[in-house]
């Protein structure tokens, strides 16, 4: 196991922030320093647009911009660095391959297969794409407390003209995994391709995105310590040839005419029309780079056992109510009996201790939880069991009066 005394130090925000307990990491993660440093570098170093100059700096961007393309392949272990396509975030790539897949290849009658533990980001376009197209939404029902049912899936696979099933690895709500290779397995088998949302796996998972069979997957910089506003879309090459660009502009068109004929670049270029997040992607590439020098295998192990403690200790005060026993991945959803989520939430902030209130953007998921409101706590590599002990502390001590004190 790693040293978390040690990666801290690589945290500026620890030493800026001594007091706050950041537990709100599937909202956003810090960022190392090796992070800043790149993005800094660009703006004080060498400033410059990628693949469009002569020169010396210019040369030195694009090769590590390009080269970004490699370290993201090695992390999810994809099979050529052109399957890396890069977005703004997750959100960009689900609706890249909602519209870009979706609108070309859905027809009247087709099926679209989703979960209701689906962030906004994942669902929202497809209810866009079913009404342009025809095609319908089925939810695969969840099992217990929001589990992934194979079986029903299964069925529904069998009951239906699926030609997309698209869910998160991991729910942003409830932690749990989802057998992606299996669901991979079944959908390939039925002649249906697979989205995953990949958001909340990727910062804490070793994923194989080749051992999975996945066809798709977008997820974002920023949850996996690197810049905001830059993310990924991973695909298999003959899937990322069925999808049709967003947008249009400078760097993605190989020529055009006055006529209207255009001749787009080879993937992934054709994506990402537009000066792109330069500094987010310099940024990513050494995010990739710490987290694989601290070895996924490793967060994955550390994740998963703050997540388990931080269940044991909750499950240990009566009037605490946790959704999502059994998560395996870094998120605790739960409310206090009797206060409503926003006054947790104020209460805790008033102690020092950050974590995220509200629907989380998964908005039908009340529907399987019976809540449509949850304070969530979410760990990552630099949390330590200290930091669980004092969200275990201020929620032993919790009031009404005390939550209506801290809001005024
Ligand atoms: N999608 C992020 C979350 O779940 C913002 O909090």
């Amino acid at each position: 196991m790693f040293d978390i005394n040690r990666i801290r130090k690589d945290f500026p925000m620890f030493e800026n922030n001594p007091e706050l307990v950041y537990l709100d990491n599937a909202a956003t993660s810090f960022k190392p320093q090796c992070v800043i440093d790149a993005v800094t570098g660009f703006y004080t170093r060498y400033t410059s647009n990628i693949h469009r100059g002569d020169y010396d700096i210019s040369y030195k961007v694009s090769k590590e911009y390009e080269d970004t393309r490699k370290t993201v392949a090695e992390l999810i272990n994809a099979e050529d660095p052109l399957d890396i396509v890069f977005t703004s975030g997750a959100s960009e790539g689900l609706n890249l391959v909602a519209y870009g897949y979706g609108l070309r290849h859905l027809r009247k009658g087709d099926v679209i297969l989703l979960t209701l533990s689906e962030h906004a980001s994942d669902i929202l376009p497809w209810f866009d794409v079913a009404k342009k197209t025809g095609a319908r939404i089925e939810y695969i029902p969840l099992k217990g407390s929001g589990m992934f049912d194979l079986e029903a899936y299964s069925k529904l696979l069998e009951e239906n003209d699926v030609k997309i099933v698209a869910l998160p690895y991991v729910s942003n709500v409830l932690g749990y995994i989802n057998p992606i290779k299996d669901i991979c397995t079944l959908a390939h088998k039925k002649g249906a391709i697979v989205s995953v949302d990949g958001a909340q796996g990727v910062p804490h998972l070793k994923i194989d995105v080749r051992a999975d069979g996945i066809d798709l997957m977008s997820f974002s910089s920023h949850k996996m310590l690197g810049p905001s506003g830059v993310g990924v879309l991973y695909g298999k090459k003959e899937i990322l040839e069925k999808i049709d660009p967003l947008k249009m502009g400078g760097g993605a068109n190989a020529r055009f005419n006055k006529e209207g004929e255009i001749i787009l670049k080879e993937i992934p270029a054709r994506f990402e029309a537009g000066t792109p997040n330069i500094e987010g992607v310099l940024g990513l590439k050494k995010a990739c780079e710490y987290l694989m020098g601290l070895g996924m295998e490793n967060v994955e192990a550390h994740d998963r056992e703050l997540t388990e403690y931080m269940e044991k200790r909750l499950s240990q005060l009566p009037d605490v109510h946790i959704y999502n026993k059994g998560s395996q991945c870094s998120i605790i959803a739960f409310n206090v009996e009797g206060i409503f989520a926003q006054d947790v939430g104020s209460y805790l902030n008033s102690l020092h201790i950050a974590v995220r209130t509200g629907n989380h953007c998964a908005k039908v998921l009340h529907n399987v939880i019976g809540a449509t409101e949850t304070v969530r706590a979410s760990v990552y590599l630099y949390n330590s069991r200290e930091d669980i002990d004092a969200l275990y502390d201020a929620l032993k001590d919790i009031t009404l009066e005390k939550c209506i004190g801290a809001l005024i």
